[in-house]
């Protein structure tokens, strides 16, 4: 079997080299428009998954730094303002802040590689999708508004306002460190949230880049706050904070329903986007070529490190051979190497406890005796790397079919008939995400409407805009991010009833 090659790696330009002034950096976090280490003193490193060499001393958060940092947000709430800012200057602050991602988009780019090892060819895409749905929130928040509604009671006005919840703990995940924040922050911040950011522990420093660039354009001290640390305790203490009133996650499923408990015993607001196990589903009349890319696409790039990964490839029986050989063929191909090399196809997995867990459905799939087509081993390296992986025959009940692996390993599934193929793609805990491969538009509407998933696409897979609404159906999820209703997950809505001349009787009647 030929292995992926791997990009020269020449001569490792050195730490200093390559992480610049950062490499020895002590990052500061931000609580109340302060940059400040951790309480305790505390560090931990960011490590590079592509040399594996450690960088920058992070501060260290724990309970007690998670407490002064939703007190800053609270009194930026309830005594700072915020709320009640006017929507136009709201906007006006995303606008700004918008055109400082603009001016800073080599770095933010540049800190999340080195963090998380994303290609540099999808983190310039990356930042332009973070610019333009700044603007989009900008939008929303000038526009967003209540109803004047027809009670049919004489003598009554009554309308409804959205009013912002209060403050927003957004606990974000690795994968796409300033994307999934950007979906929970900025839609916060134009409802007139106050928000304390808790970025995974593997990406913390693309965030703290990202705090700098909102206190540079002029968001008023405590409206957001930063504090970096692990899952627990700090996560679990915003989670489980009498201060905070919404927690938006993007994560596990298991941490999600963690967060979901802790939210539930005060009756907290919270938005969950969480795993998938998502079909891509070629039947045989579609353009095999083009489903092909799609399926390379929905697997293999960010190393299947995304929520909406098509993990489970259907392919109907006739075409099963002829789509198996084309996938095997590119996966084959794929160019491994440096992220920061605009020719690298696959970077490395983010962190080693991804590595380990991917090397994990190796060894489990060896032992279920699953049938490997290519791939299926850690690239004889350093850097995080694995091969691009895909199984053939897979049975969809078999573990590698059912639980998100989070890595470039693609499940091949046989199915006979349009019956059988929506019958194995809804056998699943999870509902994130579809793809539909077919020339045939009575069938592609069939599938649509049957398929138990918050996105379906029909010949494509992995399209994503801040105007569609987007989150998952059962264990993939509860609530929506951006779209047109975006803001109403970061709203209240207040009924006001303003009688004009009705005198009050008691008892009624
Ligand atoms: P995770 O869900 O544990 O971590 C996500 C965020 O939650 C991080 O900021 C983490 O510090 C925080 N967190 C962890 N435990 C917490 C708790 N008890 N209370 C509050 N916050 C907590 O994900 P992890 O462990 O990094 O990755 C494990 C697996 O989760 C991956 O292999 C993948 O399958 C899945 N995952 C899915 C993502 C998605 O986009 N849906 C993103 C990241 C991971
Ligand atoms: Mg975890």
């Amino acid at each position: 079997m030929s292995r992926p090659t791997l990009a020269a790696r020449g001569t490792s330009p050195g730490a200093a080299g390559r992480y610049g002034d950062n490499a020895d950096r002590d990052f500061r976090m931000l609580i109340g428009g302060d940059w400040v280490a951790s309480q305790s003193g505390g560090t931990f490193p960011c490590v590079d998954p592509f040399t594996e060499e450690s960088w920058g001393r992070i501060p260290l958060a724990d309970a007690v730094d998670a407490d002064r940092a939703v007190h800053a947000a609270r009194r930026a709430f309830d005594s700072g303002g915020w709320p009640q800012t006017a929507p136009a200057r709201r906007a006006a602050l995303l606008r700004k802040l918008a055109q400082l991602m603009e001016q800073n988009a080599d770095e933010l780019a540049r800190r999340q590689i080195l963090e998380n090892g994303k290609l540099i060819s999808e983190m310039r895409l990356g930042v332009d999708v973070l610019v333009s749905s700044c603007h989009f929130f900008a939008g929303l928040a000038e526009t967003l508004s209540g109803m004047t509604l027809p009670v049919s009671i004489p003598n009554v006005f009554s309308y409804t306002v959205r009013e912002p919840i209060g403050v927003v703990a957004a606990i974000t995940p690795w994968n796409s460190p300033l994307l999934l924040l950007a979906w929970k922050l900025f839609p916060a911040l134009a409802a007139g949230n106050t928000v304390v950011i808790k970025p995974s522990e593997v990406t913390p420093t693309s965030t703290l880049l990202l705090g700098e660039l909102i206190v540079k354009a002029g968001f008023p001290a405590g409206v957001v706050n930063i504090v970096t640390g692990f899952g627990i305790p700090t996560g679990a203490a915003l989670a489980s904070h009498p201060g905070v009133d919404k927690i938006a996650f993007t994560g596990s499923t298991a941490t999600g329903r963690a967060i979901a408990h802790a939210a539930a015993e005060r009756n907290a607001r919270f938005t969950l986007e969480l795993g998938g196990k998502s079909p891509n589903i070629i039947f045989a009349d579609a353009d095999i070529g083009n489903a092909v890319n799609g399926v390379m696409a929905g697997i293999f790039a960010a190393t299947g490190q995304t929520c909406m990964a098509g993990s489970r490839v259907l392919v109907e029986s006739r075409v099963y051979q002829q789509t198996a050989e084309l996938l095997v063929d590119r996966g084959r191909r794929i160019r491994a190497g440096d992220p920061l090399d605009p020719a690298t196809q696959l970077g490395p997995l983010a962190s080693r406890a991804q590595l380990d867990k991917v090397l994990g459905y190796f060894d489990i799939a060896r032992n279920e005796g699953l049938e490997l087509l290519s791939g299926g081993r850690r690239i004889d390296c350093k850097g995080f790397f694995v091969e691009p992986t895909i199984y053939g025959n897979v049975d969809n009940h078999c573990r590698l079919a059912r639980e998100e692996i989070f890595g470039p390993v693609a499940a091949l599934i046989r199915f006979e008939d349009e019956e059988q193929a929506v019958a194995l793609a809804n056998d699943t805990p999870y509902g994130l995400a579809a793809g539909v491969w077919t020339e045939n538009a009575q069938r592609a509407q069939r599938m649509v409407q049957r398929l138990r998933a918050g996105t379906v696409w029909v010949n494509n897979y992995r399209l994503v805009s801040y105007a569609m609404p987007f989150g998952g159906f059962k264990q993939s999820g509860l609530g929506r991010e951006i779209g047109p209703d975006a803001l109403h997950e970061y709203t209240e809505v207040k009924s006001i009833w303003i009688d004009t001349g009705n005198p009050v009787r008691f008892p009624a009647g």
